[in-house]
């Protein structure tokens, strides 16, 4: 190593230790994070869930079987759990009601009780899970179709302002308007409408969560964005590489996943 190079990587050290930023938001008000590394996961998911009355992060990771292991990490005692008896917990949504929390994959659907510590398998054959959304009712996508059904009274039903749609990943904003990405671009349908707004079709977006305010928040794969309520114009917040999937702990910390780690974004001015 030259001396010149040496020089440059103390002094950026430097700059670092001083500023204690490791990911600086590309806001305004340009907030400043430093990244916690939660887990270490050989092949991380795309799809995390928060028990908010818990603060327990659900995730799954491949267990090498082509089959992914869900597990559970209690953020404040950072006490990991591996959970037993899903087969395939491909996706993943808590049900912010009750704390429940649902699994979905090659086997179909799973819901845990985390107080109760009971698990049961809902009772429909043939599901392949692609994607899980809790919002009053029960949403999924369906692999390989990528089309997208709610469950009630036992039986499955189409959505129907998502009708025959191909949808990747879809949320629901606060005022229940559906946010949907598939492989032309991020979509919005005003709450009783069926007709899809594409409101961006550059980056390709990965991952999607709400936050508990319920925005929307987006991945691409070197950065993360938010939907602005006002215009819903999509903003950029920070840059991070490699991201796959997003999350929100109780106190609204953002949480991503990328290929081989769990990262939590903890803002650096925080009082808690
Ligand atoms: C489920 O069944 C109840 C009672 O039979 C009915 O009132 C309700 O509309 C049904 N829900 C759906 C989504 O079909
Ligand atoms: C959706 O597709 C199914 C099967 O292809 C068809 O029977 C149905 O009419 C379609 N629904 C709408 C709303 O286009
Ligand atoms: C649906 O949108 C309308 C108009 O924006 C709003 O008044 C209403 O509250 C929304 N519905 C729900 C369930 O939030
Ligand atoms: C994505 O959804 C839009 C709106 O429904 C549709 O026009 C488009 O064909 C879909 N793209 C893909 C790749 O399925
Ligand atoms: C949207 O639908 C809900 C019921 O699904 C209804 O209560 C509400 O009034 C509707 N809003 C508008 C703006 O039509
Ligand atoms: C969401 O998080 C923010 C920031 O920590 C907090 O001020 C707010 O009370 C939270 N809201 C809910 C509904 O939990």
């Amino acid at each position: 190593m030259t001396a010149q190079l040496l020089l440059l990587l103390i002094l950026l050290a430097k700059e670092n230790t001083a500023e204690h930023c490791d990911v600086q938001s590309e806001e305004s008000n340009k907030r400043c994070f430093v990244k916690q590394t939660l887990a270490t996961l050989p092949h991380s998911p795309n799809q995390l869930a928060v028990d908010k009355l818990t603060n327990t992060l659900y995730f799954s990771f491949d267990a090498g079987q082509g089959e992914y292991l869900p597990a559970a990490l209690q953020l404040d005692t950072k006490r990991l759990t591996v959970l037993k008896g899903v087969k395939d917990a491909f996706a993943i949504a808590s049900d912010e009601e009750n704390g429940e929390v649902y699994f979905g994959g090659s086997h179909g659907i799973y819901r845990y009780n985390p107080v109760l510590k009971t698990l049961k398998r809902l009772l429909v054959k043939n599901l392949d899970i692609w994607w899980l959304v809790l919002k009053k009712r029960l949403y999924f996508i369906r692999f390989p179709s990528l089309k997208a059904y709610f469950y009630a009274n036992k039986s499955v039903k189409g959505v129907s302002n998502l009708n025959n749609y191909t949808v990747n990943q879809f949320v629901f904003d606060a005022e229940d308007n559906i946010f949907f990405i598939n492989g032309t671009g991020l979509f919005g349908i005003k709450n009783n409408s069926t007709s899809p707004i594409l409101l961006k079709d550059n980056p390709r977006f990965l991952g999607m969560a709400v936050d508990n305010s319920s925005h929307v928040y987006l991945c691409s794969e070197n950065s993360i964005y938010v939907i602005s309520q006002m215009v819903q114009k999509v903003k950029k917040i920070v840059s991070v590489a490699g991201v796959l999937g997003i999350g929100f702990d109780r106190d609204n910390n953002l949480i991503y996943s990328d290929s081989h780690e769990l990262v939590r974004l903890m803002p650096v001015n925080s009082k808690s």
